[in-house]
Order: C-alpha cells, then sequence, then structure tokens
C-alpha cells in the first residue's frame, strides 16, 4: 500500500485549500470589517457557508480514513517523532472541527443563522466580542495556523531533505 485512497486524497487537498482560504479570509477579511459595514452580511454569508462545509467534509473524511486501507506510518528516521508526527494528524482532524464548531456557537449565540441566511431583518450586533466562542475561535485559529505551518514544514522535511517522496503518497495513482 503506497498511497492513500484517492478519495481521501482529493479530500485533503480540497480541504487543505479551503482551510487556508477561511483562515486567511477570516483574519484578514472578516474580523476588519465592521458589522456596520453593508458588506459584513456577505462576508459572514461566505464564511459561515465555507466553514460548515469545511466541518461537514473534515468529519466525512475521517470516516473514509477509518474505513480504507492506508500506508503504513511515514518514517522521519526516529521513534518518538514518528509517535509525535502520528499524533500531529489527529491534532489537525481535531483542531478544524473545534475551530468549526466555536464558529457555529458564535453564529447560535449571536443569532446569526436568523440575520445572514433568514429574513429577520434585524442587524447585527455591534460587534462579537461579548460572545465567549468568539475569543475560542480566534485562539483556535493562530493554533491552528501554527500547526499548518508545522505540518507543511514536516511534509516538505519529508520529500525535500530525506527525499521519500512523501507528496506521492498524497497524490493519484496506482495503491
Ligand atoms: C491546511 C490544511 C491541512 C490539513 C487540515 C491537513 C491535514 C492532513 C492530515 C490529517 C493528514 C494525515 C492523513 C490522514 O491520515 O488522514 C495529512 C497528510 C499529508 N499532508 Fe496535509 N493538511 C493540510 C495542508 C497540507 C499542505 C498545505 C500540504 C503541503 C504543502 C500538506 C501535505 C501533506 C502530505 C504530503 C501528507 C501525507 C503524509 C503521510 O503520508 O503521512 N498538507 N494532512
Ligand atoms: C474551520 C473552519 C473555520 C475557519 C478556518 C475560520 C476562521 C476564522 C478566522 C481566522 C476568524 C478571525 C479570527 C480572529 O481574527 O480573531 C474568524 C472569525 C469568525 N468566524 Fe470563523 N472560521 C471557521 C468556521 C466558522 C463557522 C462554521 C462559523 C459560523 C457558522 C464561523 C463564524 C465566524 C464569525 C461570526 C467570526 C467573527 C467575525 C468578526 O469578529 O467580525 N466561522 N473565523
Amino acid at each position: 500500500m503506497k498511497r492513500y485512497h484517492p478519495v481521501l486524497v482529493s479530500l485533503h487537498w480540497l480541504l487543505a485549500f479551503l482551510v487556508v482560504g477561511g483562515l486567511v479570509a477570516g483574519g484578514f477579511g472578516l474580523a476588519n470589517t465592521p458589522n456596520s459595514d453593508p458588506f459584513k452580511l456577505f462576508s459572514l454569508k461566505m464564511h459561515m457557508s465555507i466553514g460548515i462545509a469545511i466541518l461537514v467534509l473534515m468529519v466525512g473524511r475521517l470516516l473514509v480514513r477509518l474505513f480504507t486501507k492506508k500506508p503504513p506510518h511515514a518514517d522521519i528516521g526516529n521513534a518518538l517523532l514518528n509517535k509525535g508526527a502520528a499524533a500531529m494528524h489527529y491534532v489537525l482532524y481535531g483542531v478544524v472541527i473545534a475551530m468549526a464548531a466555536s464558529g457555529l456557537a458564535i453564529a447560535k449565540e449571536a443569532g446569526l443563522f436568523d440575520i445572514v441566511f433568514g429574513s429577520s431583518g434585524e442587524a447585527l450586533p455591534v460587534d462579537f466580542s461579548h460572545i465567549a466562542p468568539r475569543a475560542a475561535h480566534g485562539v483556535l485559529a493562530t493554533a491552528l495556523s501554527l500547526t499548518i505551518v508545522a505540518h507543511v514544514l514536516a511534509a516538505l522535511y519529508h520529500q525535500y531533505i530525506r527525499k521519500d517522496s512523501l507528496f506521492s503518497r498524497m497524490w493519484f495513482g496506482g495503491r
């Protein structure tokens, strides 16, 4: 077994694109747009829709992963680091899911589903700073960004320093 299942490969790269996009657009765009800006409703609609899609796809990916055969763990040349790498993959699943869950909690507490997707016509609150899950969402965004940077550096280390063709495991081809 040389590669992950093609469904896992497709979902990995789609999720990588959506999660990095969500972090960049959320941190640089959404969080810096005041709730009084008329564009904010549209930004929230996009962000919330993509965030919910990420949650569904990430849980779906975890399920496909449980029920498909996968290649043996990649070897980084040190038993402890190998265990750490396997654990980091679960951390990635966990932080992405926690990120989306805290987003849903903000939306529930601020009544965003009615305001953004319904036609309640109610105004957005002045800001979200009084909502506890908003702070968690910000902290998780930093934690997720750092985890992704570590993940990418580890992948590059495998590919270009250990030269073990790690990327081919997360790509299409004979398994
Ligand atoms: C941004 C969000 C990302 C998430 C949430 C993510 C998540 C994961 C997870 C959970 C795995 C383990 C596969 C599994 O067991 O299910 C994995 C593997 C992998 N990822 Fe990512 N990843 C992301 C981005 C990236 C990026 C940007 C790169 C490359 C530049 C990358 C390269 C790889 C490679 C090469 C593997 C295969 C590792 C192996 O064979 O053990 N990932 N990723
Ligand atoms: C994994 C998926 C998600 C990612 C990567 C993500 C990313 C982000 C980021 C980076 C911020 C700005 C944080 C800061 O600068 O402190 C943010 C804010 C926010 N997100 Fe998410 N988010 C996700 C899912 C969701 C979901 C599912 C919802 C709601 C259904 C949501 C609702 C919000 C709200 C309401 C804000 C606050 C905007 C503001 O302060 O004006 N997010 N998100």
